[in-house]
């Protein structure tokens, strides 16, 4: 590997900002590539069967290797860390690794996005180790399509005790991301808000995406975020809010009647590449530019063959130097591009 020059000219260097003008501020980090849900949105069966190879526990970064690179990441300009997968919370002594990432002093923020299931039995654990959020991906409330759209596995009561065990540990206001699929549990969408509004929980609906080409996406089964808006307004009246801060994913609208706020994570409709500044480092250890990236930079490998800081903080500030990832926003274009034929999605502006 070539030498790199030293960690201080590097970073005094500044924080890099890719060839789109755009900062690196987040990193998404998958801890653990098992699931123990099979959502056919995510990890088809057909596909994640019992003879799918998943890493060995080796062939995933160990904690020490995860802090180090959280730590580089930090130097070069990420505030926010979220902890995901796979499931997370499959990952044993989860709580210990946020320990230690509540050490980098760069780092003001770390969330974790689970399914719930393990919840209950760890949010205590996770509050007292520093982690004062989290979020939890709950599509329904009702336990038929829950069963399908965990593809069997999950159990409903486990998830729901799991939100309240959090409330009650002090990690809220707990998100609720819920994907929403036409035909499948678009009908129910509303029930999830008139469970959790006026607790401290605040429901995000996401638009189904063709993530990775493997879930059977198809057009017409995004329910697009206005067309939800109208819905939800009609029943509960709502107004738009200011996002917190800049690049914030979702648009916030907030109840009349003062019960909370509602969130619309619209990537297909109205990407979000513009403010982009989210990396993935994947639990093999690479890492990625962009959510639907195929192709990521190998840090593991790096670490493993005795990088210094300075290797390891040029491998990655050049990398974003380069970036120019905006797929979502080319997506419509490259899908019209293959198949004229297939109906067209409106982008537009939802408000907020
Ligand atoms: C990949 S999961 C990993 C963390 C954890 N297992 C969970 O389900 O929360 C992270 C988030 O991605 C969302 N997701 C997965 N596939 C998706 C898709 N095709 N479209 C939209 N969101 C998706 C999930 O609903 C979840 O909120
Ligand atoms: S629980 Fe999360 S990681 Fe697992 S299959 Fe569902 S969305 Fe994917």
């Amino acid at each position: 590997m070539k030498q790199a020059s030293n960690v201080r000219d590097i970073l005094g260097a500044g924080n890099p900002v890719d060839r789109l003008g755009r900062p690196l501020h987040d990193l998404r980090i998958s801890v653990m590539d098992r699931c123990n849900f099979r959502c056919p949105y995510c990890m088809p069966k057909e596909q994640f069967h019992e003879h799918y190879r998943f890493l060995k526990s080796q062939e995933r970064l160990s904690f020490d290797e995860i802090v180090r690179l959280a730590r580089l990441f930090g130097s070069l300009g990420v505030r926010k860390l979220r902890l995901t997968g796979g499931e997370p919370l499959l990952r044993a002594n989860l709580a210990d690794l946020i320990g230690d990432l509540t050490g980098i002093p760069e780092i003001e923020d770390i969330a974790l996005t689970t399914n719930g299931v393990l919840l209950a039995q760890h949010a205590v654990d996770l509050h007292a180790n520093g982690l004062r959020r989290v979020t939890v991906s709950l599509d329904t409330l009702d336990k038929e399509i829950f069963a399908r759209m965990s593809g069997g596995f999950g159990a409903l009561d486990q998830v729901l005790h799991g939100i309240d065990a959090a409330i009650a540990a002090g990690l809220s206001p707990v998100k609720i991301n819920a994907v929403i699929e036409r035909g499948i549990n678009d009908h129910g969408a509303l029930d999830l808000l008139e469970r959790f509004r006026g607790m401290p929980v605040i429901v995000r609906f996401i638009e189904f995406m063709d993530v990775g080409n493997r879930n059977e996406w198809r057009p017409e089964t995004v329910v697009p975020s206005r067309e939800l808006v109208a819905r939800i307004k009609a029943r509960w009246p709502m107004h738009p809010i200011a996002e917190n801060y800049r690049g914030e994913v979702a648009q916030r609208w907030r109840f009349d009647d003062g019960t909370g706020e509602v969130g619309f994570i619209s990537s297909v409709s109205q990407p979000f590449c513009g403010t982009c500044s989210r990396a993935r480092l994947s639990s093999e250890g690479k890492f990625y530019t962009c959510l639907f990236a195929t192709h990521g930079i190998n840090l593991r490998d790096a670490l493993r063959s005795g990088a210094t800081d300075a290797d390891l903080l040029q491998m990655i500030r050049g990398t974003w130097l380069e970036r120019t990832d905006r797929y979502s926003e080319q997506r419509e274009q490259l899908r019209q591009a293959r198949n004229p034929a297939e109906q067209k999605i409106e982008m537009y502006y939802i408000g907020g």
